[in-house]
């Protein structure tokens, strides 16, 4: 697959996904979320691939947001197509993944890159990083979910501050926050990721998914997250994931799950 606009690779049943527009701070324009939809399509379907680890290229930025050269000139429909589409090819997809998404936070952070980061299922983040969500202060709102998935994370007030001042906030502020789970040195953070998704990956992926479903669930306006869980629940018990964990456990082994 040849992308312009990111770096797709798989290594040791990691899919690495990095946005790769450095000298615009990897800033997300139409083609890269289009790229960006199809790394993750082509992911989903990759058997190799178990975790994403989520990333920007260079050491300045994650994400500095979406391109703003691009919608300066953008009409109210315009303005609310580009949320609209973006929410639906890139955010919606990333934070419902069936595969753990592990966003690695390397810089700035910003407005659509803070919200990329967010649909991530979990972040850490160098100690570099700085995020914020600096829509109001261009006259906008966050569009790409940010609204909605900072308040779920760092509570309402924090949430309500950080939009309205239009400010940044640190990585050392973020984990007090909640809004990341480690912070590392700048070389430290892909290692890091690895790490996890190595523990993650000894896992039942199978069960994973299903773990995902549930947890997202909560989160889904009319829809009973305990029936999901329930569902997901009895469903594990038809897989060959389960039968391999309770078998290992019950013979003192360690289990090899077949991801069926
Ligand atoms: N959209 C388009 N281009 C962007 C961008 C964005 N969101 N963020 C950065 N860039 C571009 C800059 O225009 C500049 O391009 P140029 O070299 O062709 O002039 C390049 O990336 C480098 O950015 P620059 O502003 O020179 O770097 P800096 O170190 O002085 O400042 C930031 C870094 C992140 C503070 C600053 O780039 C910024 O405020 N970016 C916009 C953040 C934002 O408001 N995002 C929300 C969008 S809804």
């Amino acid at each position: 697959m040849n992308f312009e606009n990111i770096l797709f690779e798989e290594n040791n049943n990691i899919g690495y996904i990095t946005i790769n527009r450095p000298k615009k701070l990897n800033a997300l324009n139409k083609a890269t979320i289009e790229e960006l939809n199809e790394a993750f399509e082509s992911a989903r379907e990759d058997h190799d691939i178990k975790v994403i680890i989520l990333s920007g290229s260079g050491e300045k930025a994650f994400v500095a947001g979406a391109d703003i050269s691009e919608f300066a000139e953008f009409s109210q429909k315009e303005g609310r197509r580009l949320a609209a589409e973006g929410q639906e090819k890139l955010f919606d997809v990333v934070a419902n993944f069936p595969k753990p998404v592990i966003a690695a936070i390397n810089g700035f952070a910003l407005g659509g890159g803070l919200e990329l980061a967010m649909a991530a299922h979990f972040r850490i983040a160098s100690n570099k990083a700085k995020m914020g969500l600096p829509e109001v202060s261009l006259g906008v709102i966050p569009g790409y979910g940010g609204t909605q998935r900072l308040p779920q994370l760092v509570g309402k007030g924090r949430a309500m501050e950080m939009i309205m001042t239009a400010g940044m906030i640190d990585a050392q502020q973020a984990l007090d926050y909640q809004l990341v789970n480690h912070v590392t040195a700048p070389e430290d953070l892909i290692p890091l990721a690895e790490k996890i998704a190595g523990k993650i990956m000894n896992n039942s992926m199978v069960a994973i998914s299903a773990a995902i479903r549930a947890v997202n669930a909560n989160y889904e306006v009319g829809v009973n997250g305990f029936e999901v869980e329930i569902d997901g629940f009895g469903s594990s018990f038809g897989t060959e994931d389960f039968k391999e964990g309770t078998s290992a456990f019950l013979n003192k082994r360690k289990a090899d799950f077949p991801g069926k």
